[in-house]
């Protein structure tokens, strides 16, 4: 063990973090002592090549409707996507006019309730740095609570620590960045430490729906909750077929030494085999981070492993200060949410429509989301209005940070009959413009207004 680790464990209780999140610390500290976040081997697992289809699964509307009463919902909301460079919840960015992700989520969820009169508690896992801003936003919703249940609920923190020697980190300029969440495969113990879990299975909740904040496409959806009842997993995973865009994020993959099921995450690939990793013919699904749970198998797996779930450790290298690269250089231990996947027996996979994968990740992803290639339909879902989405490409120099894109696209271009948008050099939407097909802006070296009415090549 570190030297640090006591004074690492001291921090955290000092700061009033739970026995439980203690403990899962030391339990990852020692992973990351004894060298752990090793590598996942091609050798060692099998592709996903045939998981079952939603579209070709029978679901009978009734027992999909029961499923979907039994069913709670909760949105990962505690990162702060620093890819944007945003400092708090990006679920508060405005996405179709005014409305922001929060606002689109909570309407899906009223809908759903109507629709299906079904009860559907929303629940946001908040960190630290998102709670504040996010309730302060959801105040004006009175009827989103179910019952007794909150809203939201926080996950751990845990120190940043520094690379060498393991010890928290100090950082008296400001020491809230001593801290950090630790990834939302913390989102297990959350539930336990809160004690949400054990009242969602008092109010009689059976199943949980989980996803990315950030990602519209996965609103209630009774067919799923009525497949995985009838599939009596106690664990699924949301994958959508690969195209030759997606390189990046996770895969599945079935476990050689016992056929499970499990994760493998970029970080978890080596190098030398990222050929493997990125072609999709030999992994053809991608993991879409949307999850169902059996709230009961989760109780009883918890408790098994005395609140540890022993997920694979991620070892982040960051800067203590995000936003200054000059700043000490710090590990943040995190670990996956999806990778749970091998820690319960008899977990599965789903295969479902791309549609319930929409990330904003980078502000190429945001401008789509905000464009007319995309329409709230009347459940609020955002629902593509073109068959082939444009692949959008922005020069990150002057578009990879919101404030810089917001600065530059005061119009969102018109992209519903787009192929592709590539803007190189510094370029501003001042006046409307329609984009046809393939459309490229030259770096002119200076700074250039968008001047046409129509962009591009049909
Ligand atoms: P990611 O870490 O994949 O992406 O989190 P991000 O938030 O877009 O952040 P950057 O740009 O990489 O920094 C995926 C989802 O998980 C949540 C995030 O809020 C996002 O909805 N999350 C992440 C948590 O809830 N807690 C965490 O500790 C980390």
């Amino acid at each position: 063990m570190t030297s640090g680790l006591e004074r690492a464990r001291q921090k955290m209780a000092d700061a009033g973090a739970t026995d439980a999140a203690i403990d899962v610390f030391t339990h990852y500290l020692g992973q990351l002592d004894a060298g752990g976040g090793g590598f996942i081997r091609e050798d060692d697992i099998e592709p996903l090549t045939d998981p079952p289809r939603l579209a070709a699964v029978d679901i009978d509307p009734d027992r999909a409707r029961d499923a979907l009463a039994r069913t709670a919902l909760i949105k990962l909301n505690g990162g702060l996507g620093t890819s944007m460079g945003l400092e708090g919840p990006k679920t508060l960015l405005p996405v179709r006019g005014r409305k922001t992700f929060l606002d689109i989520l909570v309407s899906q969820v009223l809908h759903a309730r109507e629709r299906y009169d079904a009860r559907l508690p929303l629940l946001f896992m908040n960190s630290f740095r998102t709670r504040e801003a996010t309730l302060d936003h959801l105040d004006v919703y009175d009827e989103l609570a179910v019952g007794d249940l909150p809203i939201d609920f926080l996950q751990g923190f845990e120190p940043k620590l520094t690379l060498d020697g393991y010890e928290p980190v100090e950082w008296p300029a400001d020491p809230t960045l001593e801290w950090c969440p630790p990834g939302h495969g913390d989102i297990y113990t959350a539930l336990v430490g809160t004690g949400i879990l054990d009242q969602l299975l008092h109010e009689g909740f059976q199943y949980v729906s989980i996803a990315n904040g950030d990602n519209l496409g996965a609103g209630p959806n009774a067919e799923l909750a009525g497949w995985f009842a009838q599939s009596g997993a106690p664990y699924a995973a949301e994958v959508c077929p690969r195209t030759p865009n997606d390189r990046k994020g996770g895969h599945l993959a079935v476990r050689k030494s016992d056929g499970q099921l499990i994760l493998r995450d970029t970080a978890q690939c080596a190098p030398e085999e990222m050929h493997f990793f990125t072609d999709e013919d030999r992994h053809p699904y991608f993991h879409a981070n949307n999850l169902w749970i059996d709230l009961g198998a989760l109780r009883r797996l918890m408790s098994e492993r005395h609140n540890v779930l022993g997920l694979p450790l991620i070892r982040n290298i960051k800067t203590v200060d995000p936003s200054d690269p000059s700043s000490t250089p710090v590990v943040q231990m995190e670990t996956a949410m999806g990778a749970a996947i091998e820690v319960f027996p008899g977990a599965q996979a789903i295969a479902v429509e791309r549609d319930r994968f929409l990330p904003v990740k980078t502000t190429n992803e945001l401008m789509l989301v905000r464009s007319d290639a995309f329409a709230l339909d009347g459940d609020a879902r955002l629902v593509a209005t073109t068959e082939r989405l444009p692949g959008i490409s922005l020069d990150k120099r002057f578009y990879g940070l919101l404030p810089d894109f917001d600065a530059r696209v005061e119009y969102v271009p018109s992209l519903r009959e787009a192929r592709s948008l590539t803007v190189e050099g510094d370029w501003t939407f001042a006046e409307p413009v329609t984009v046809l097909g393939d459309a490229f802006l030259p770096d002119e070296g200076q700074p250039r207004t968008v001047e046409d009415e129509v962009i591009g090549k049909p």
